[in-house]
């Protein structure tokens, strides 16, 4: 129904939807919530944000009364008991159960509180292991996620249906847009936690010149990265929406892993070869977003394109954490 609305010819002006505006930034120290909260900033939002040492949102009854206390127009939701594969794997309990508790608490404070919209972050994990490529959100519920993943991935679909929920029976603007894997500067530098362009880049900074670059797997599953900024820019403009939808957020550009590695040895400007070790899992076989929703109801698409965005990520990697 929404995508037979002609498309918007330009992406929402942050401005003009956050000016002024009380919004609460939980995860406000994380990777996406910084880029979120400079963003709100730019826009002239008034912004409030949330740490994990303000507020644990494991704390059902401090959530609402610090929501209730902040009075936000605006919660966007960008915390997340999170991290890389390995992470997840190890994890797989913390991984689902504090993400389930945590977005809820910030959902249902966000609407007592008086808010009168939820951004939530959601994650394309949330889509079936095996996809046609793109995934479009129709296809969402067709399958069972990545299991390496799955509860942190069904908390994200938890996350979905409540936003759903919410909409229907209070007529709450709360929605949870499925972001690309992000890059960029500021991602995290714990290698434990490093998400596959993460991981390269720690990586390949470290490598004595014309060392071959390790990559784990065959490098032939494919992945999408999408730029923090551009992310921020793209979970924000959802406010512009008229109503909730389930609504992709990502560049729509599939890049195996060999060629995402050689782009960020290209990146860092080193020379040397890669080695793929096949020994070590793939994870999920092709990875990447249909972009035709957010472009036809936002008239938002991703601005960086990778070469840039791996450019900036590796001088803000070699200053972070100076060659050892
Ligand atoms: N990174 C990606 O590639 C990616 C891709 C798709 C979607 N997303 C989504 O984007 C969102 C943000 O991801 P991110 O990469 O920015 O994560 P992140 O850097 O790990 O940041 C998450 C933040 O959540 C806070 N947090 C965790 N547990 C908390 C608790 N119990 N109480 C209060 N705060 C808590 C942490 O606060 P402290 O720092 O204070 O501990 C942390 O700063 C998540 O929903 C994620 O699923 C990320």
């Amino acid at each position: 129904m929404q995508l037979e609305r002609p498309a918007p010819s330009a992406p929402p002006v942050l401005a003009d939807l956050y000016g002024g505006q009380r919004v609460v930034v939980t995860g406000a120290r994380g990777f996406l919530g910084r880029a979120v909260c400079a963003q709100l900033d730019r826009a002239g939002a008034t912004v409030l944000p949330l740490g994990r040492a303000e507020l644990d949102l494991l704390d059902r009854s401090a959530v609402k009364a610090r929501l209730r206390a902040l009075r936000p127009e605006v919660v966007v939701h960008c915390a997340v008991d999170g991290g890389g594969l390995g992470w997840m794997r190890d994890h797989p309990v913390e991984s689902g159960l504090n993400n389930v508790l945590i977005n809820v608490h910030v959902l249902e404070g966000a609407h007592e509180a008086g808010a009168r919209a939820f951004l939530g972050a959601g994650s394309a994990c949330a889509y079936p292991r095996i996809c046609p490529v793109p995934f479009v959100e129709d296809d969402l519920w067709q399958g069972y996620p990545e299991p390496t993943n799955g509860p942190y991935a069904q908390s994200k679909r938890v996350l979905l249906d409540l936003c759903r929920a919410y909409h229907a029976q209070h007529g709450f603007f709360a929605m949870t847009p499925l972001l690309a894997n992000l890059y960029g500067p500021g991602d995290h530098l714990d290698p434990g936690r490093a998400h596959v362009v993460a991981a390269l880049l720690q990586r390949v900074i470290r490598l004595p010149a014309g060392a071959p670059l390790e990559v784990w797997g065959t490098g032939t599953p494919t992945r999408e990265l999408l730029y923090i900024d551009d992310a921020a820019e793209g979970l924000l403009s959802c406010l512009a929406l008229s109503e909730p939808a389930v609504l992709n957020l990502g560049t729509g550009m599939e890049h195996s892993i060999a060629a995402l590695a050689q782009a960020v040895l290209d990146a860092a400007d080193h020379s040397g070869a890669l080695v793929f070790d096949p020994t070590k899992p793939d994870g999920q076989p092709r990875k990447c977003l249909s972009t035709a929703r957010a472009e036809a109801l936002l008239g938002w698409r991703a601005r960086t394109p990778l070469a840039e965005g791996l450019r900036a990520a590796v001088t803000w990697y070699r200053a972070a954490e100076p060659p050892r």
